[in-house]
C-alpha cells in the first residue's frame, strides 16, 4: 500500500474530530494529500447503517447485532473509501476503526475483545491501521462537553455513565495488552 492509515481512538467528546481537522490542516500545509473521514459512515450505505445503529427508537438492538452492523458500515467504508486512498497514496486519517469496537462492543457491551477482535477480521481482511492515536481524556469530562456544546445525543452517547466507564476502561486495557502503535496525548 502505498499510502498511510492513521486511525483516532477516544471516549465520546474526547476531541477527535476537533484535532483531526488539525492534523489535517497541517499535513495539507506540508505537502501531503490527505483524505479524512470517520466510521461509523463515510460512504452512503455506512450512513444508512450508522443511523440504524445510532437511531435512539432502537431500544432493542442485540449487542451482538450492534457489533455487526459496526463491522459492516467499516467493510463497506474500507473497501469504497480507504482502500482506494491508500492505494493513490493519500494519508488516510480516520476517526474511530477497529478499536472502537473492541472498547465499546468488546469491553463496553461484554461481548470480549477477542471475540469482536476476531469477528472484524472477516470484515477487514487484516487490514490494519500504521498508527493509531489514542485520546486519552476521562469519560466524564467527555460527556460533560458533549453536554455543554449543546452536541445532539445518540443512543451510544445515551447509554449508561457505567457503559462509558467500562469503554474508557476498555481503552486502557487495549493500549497496555495488545500490541497496538497507541499514543496518549
Ligand atoms: P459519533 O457521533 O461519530 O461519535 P464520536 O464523535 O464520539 O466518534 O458516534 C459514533 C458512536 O459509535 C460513538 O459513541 C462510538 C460508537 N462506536 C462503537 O460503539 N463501535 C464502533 O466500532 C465504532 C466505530 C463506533
Amino acid at each position: 500500500m502505498k499510502g498511510k492509515f492513521i486511525t483516532l481512538e477516544g471516549p465520546d467528546g474526547s476531541g477527535k474530530t476537533t484535532i483531526s481537522l488539525k492534523i489535517v490542516d497541517q499535513l495539507e500545509k506540508e505537502g501531503y494529500r490527505v483524505l479524512l473521514t470517520r466510521e461509523p459512515g463515510g460512504v452512503e450505505i455506512a450512513e444508512q447503517i450508522r443511523n440504524v445503529i445510532l437511531n435512539k427508537e432502537n431500544i432493542k438492538m442485540d449487542a451482538k447485532t450492534e457489533a455487526l452492523l459496526y463491522a459492516a458500515a467499516r467493510r463497506q467504508h474500507l473497501i469504497e473509501k480507504v482502500l482506494p486512498a491508500l492505494e493513490k497514496g493519500y494519508i488516510v486519517i480516520c476517526d474511530r476503526f477497529v478499536d472502537s469496537s473492541l472498547a465499546y462492543q468488546g469491553v463496553g457491551r461484554n461481548l470480549g475483545i477477542d471475540k469482536v477482535y476476531q469477528m472484524n477480521l472477516f470484515a477487514i481482511e487484516d487490514v490494519m491501521p500504521d498508527k493509531t492515536i489514542f485520546f486519552d481524556i476521562d469519560y466524564q469530562l467527555g460527556l460533560n462537553r458533549i453536554k455543554k456544546n449543546h452536541r445532539e445525543s445518540d443512543r451510544l452517547d445515551d447509554a449508561s455513565d457505567d457503559f462509558h466507564k467500562k469503554v474508557y476502561e476498555g481503552y486502557l486495557k487495549i493500549c497496555d495488552q495488545y500490541s497496538l502503535s497507541l499514543i496518549h496525548i
